[in-house]
C-alpha cells in the first residue's frame, strides 16, 4: 500500500506552516519517513531527509538562509533539490560536495497545501489532482489539519460510511419523556456545519429519522460513489452521495449551493495519520459568519494545538465528553463532529483487527473501499500502475445532497450530480 501511495501527489502540510521565505524549517513525518521541510529565499519549498548526509545531525536545527538549509553541525548546505551547495569545512579546492545528493522530494503548492511526490521520478504525475479547492482563490477556502491516532484507512472508512451520521452525529430534540428514537435528528453532517439543531435538520425531519438508509455503491474513474438513500415524503428519496477519491480522499455531501468539503488522509506511519480538511466555495469568498462557524464553534474544524495539531478534544481527555449533554441534546456529548468521528475510530486502537468485525448492509461503502484498494495494490504488484495520478481531471467531482423522485436510479444521480459539476 505504501508503494501505491507513492504514485500520487500527497499534501503533507499547509502552506501557512511555512509562511515566508527563510522561515524556520518544520519536521514532517509521512509514509514512515522523517523529513524536514523548508521554504528557501526564493519561496521554493524543499522536503529533505531529516538526517544530514555528513554524519546525520537533524536538519530540523538547520539555518535557513541565502538559498538553502545549512546543517548546524559542520555547515554543509542543501538546496530544495537536495544538492549539497556548500561544504565549508572542506578545503576550498575540494569538489566533494558535488558528489553529495541528499534525499529530496519534489514539492508543489496548491489549494493552501504543500504537496510532495515520493515515488519513482519517471512516474511523477504532471498535474496535481483537480480538486475544486485547488483552483479557487485563497479567500474561497479554509484549510485545516489535525493529528489522528490511528491508521489512515481506519479513519477513512468512516468517510465512506454514511449510515453513522444518524447515530454518531445525532442530535436529540423534543421533550425528554419521548423515546430516544423519536427525538433523534441527524446532526451537522447533513449539509450544515452548524451544531444548531434547527439548522441541521434542514426541514427534512422525515429523512433525518430514516436511520437505516439503503446503500448504493458505484465504482468510478476516481474511486467510489457511495450513496445513502433515505425516505423523504411519499414520493421522493433524500440522497447523500459521498465520494472516495484515490488513495485517501473523500468529499462530504453538501446541498446545492452550499460550501464543499474535502477530507484528505495521509499516513504518518501505520499507527497515525494526518487529516487535512478544506471547506471551500467555487463562486465566492467564504463569509465571516462561515469562518466563525467552522472554526470558533469548533464543529467541523475543531480547535487544535498550533504546534502539534493535536485537537483540544482528544483521546487523552476522552474528547471532553460531557455526559450531561449525552442523551439529552446529542448522542455523544462530544462537541465537534470531527472529534465524534475520532472517538469512534481512534477507540478501535491504532489498527483494528478486522477479523473481529461483523459487517452489515450499511457497510457497503467500507467493503467496496477495501476491495478497490486491495485490487490496486495487487495490480501494482503485477506492474499495473493506478490510472488516477495521470488523470488529474477525474478529481473534479461533487458530493451532492439531493432530494429526488423515487424512480430516479442511483446511476443517473451520479451522472447528473456527481460527474457534471456544472449542476451544483
Ligand atoms: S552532520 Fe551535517 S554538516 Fe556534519
Ligand atoms: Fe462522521
Amino acid at each position: 500500500m505504501g508503494e501505491l501511495w507513492r504514485r500520487f501527489w500527497l499534501p503533507f502540510m499547509m502552506s501557512s506552516e511555512l509562511p515566508a521565505p527563510d522561515c524556520p524549517p518544520k519536521r514532517v513525518r509521512i509514509l514512515s519517513e522523517d523529513l524536514v521541510a523548508f521554504r528557501d529565499t526564493a519561496g521554493r519549498v524543499g522536503l529533505l531527509g531529516n538526517h544530514c548526509p555528513h554524519r546525520g545531525a537533524s536538519l530540523f536545527f538547520g539555518c535557513n538562509q541565502e538559498g538553502g538549509l545549512r546543517c548546524v553541525y559542520h555547515g554543509w548546505k542543501y538546496d530544495v533539490h537536495g544538492r549539497c551547495i556548500e561544504m565549508p569545512n572542506e578545503p576550498a579546492s575540494s569538489t566533494y560536495k558535488d558528489k553529495i545528493q541528499h534525499k529530496a522530494y519534489p514539492c508543489r503548492e496548491a489549494g493552501g497545501f504543500i504537496w510532495a511526490y515520493m515515488g519513482p521520478a519517471s512516474l511523477k504525475p504532471r498535474d496535481l489532482p483537480r480538486f475544486g479547492f485547488n483552483v479557487v482563490p485563497e479567500k474561497h477556502r479554509l484549510c485545516h489539519k489535525l493529528l489522528v491516532y490511528c491508521n489512515w484507512l481506519q479513519a477513512m472508512e468512516g468517510d465512506v460510511d454514511p449510515a453513522h451520521v444518524s447515530f454518531l452525529h445525532g442530535n436529540l430534540a423534543g421533550p425528554a419523556n419521548l423515546p430516544w428514537r423519536e427525538r433523534l435528528r441527524v446532526g451537522g453532517s447533513f449539509g450544515s456545519s452548524s451544531n444548531n439543531p434547527s439548522v441541521t435538520t434542514r426541514n427534512l425531519p422525515d429523512a433525518t429519522q430514516d436511520i437505516a438508509p439503503a446503500m448504493f455503491v458505484k465504482e468510478t474513474d476516481y474511486g467510489l460513489a457511495v450513496g445513502a438513500r433515505r425516505r423523504s415524503g411519499a414520493d421522493s428519496y433524500f440522497w447523500r452521495i459521498n465520494q472516495f477519491l484515490m488513495p485517501g480522499n473523500a468529499l462530504i455531501p453538501a446541498p446545492h449551493g452550499a460550501n464543499q468539503q474535502c477530507t484528505m488522509r495521509i499516513p504518518i506511519d501505520d499507527d497515525s495519520s494526518w487529516n487535512f480538511r478544506v471547506r471551500w466555495n467555487d463562486h465566492r469568498p467564504l463569509t465571516a459568519e462561515e469562518l466563525e462557524d467552522y472554526t470558533k464553534i469548533g464543529i467541523n474544524l475543531p480547535e487544535v494545538d498550533p504546534m502539534t495539531f493535536v485537537p483540544v478534544e482528544n483521546k487523552d481527555n476522552d474528547y471532553l465528553i460531557d455526559r450531561s449533554r449525552q442523551g439529552a441534546v446529542s448522542m455523544t456529548g462530544i462537541k465537534s463532529i470531527s472529534q465524534q468521528d475520532r472517538a469512534a475510530t481512534e477507540s478501535m486502537g491504532p489498527i483494528y483487527d478486522r477479523t473481529q468485525e461483523h459487517l452489515c448492509t450499511t457497510d457497503a461503502g467500507v467493503i467496496a473501499l477495501r476491495k478497490i484498494l486491495l485490487r490496486a495494490v495487487r495490480d501494482l504488484q503485477q506492474g499495473v500502475e493506478p490510472a488516477q495520478p495521470a488523470n488529474a481531471a477525474v478529481y473534479h467531482v461533487r458530493a451532492p445532497e439531493i432530494k429526488a423522485a423515487r424512480d430516479v436510479p442511483f446511476d443517473q444521480l451520479v451522472e447528473e450530480y456527481v460527474l457534471d459539476v456544472t449542476r451544483l
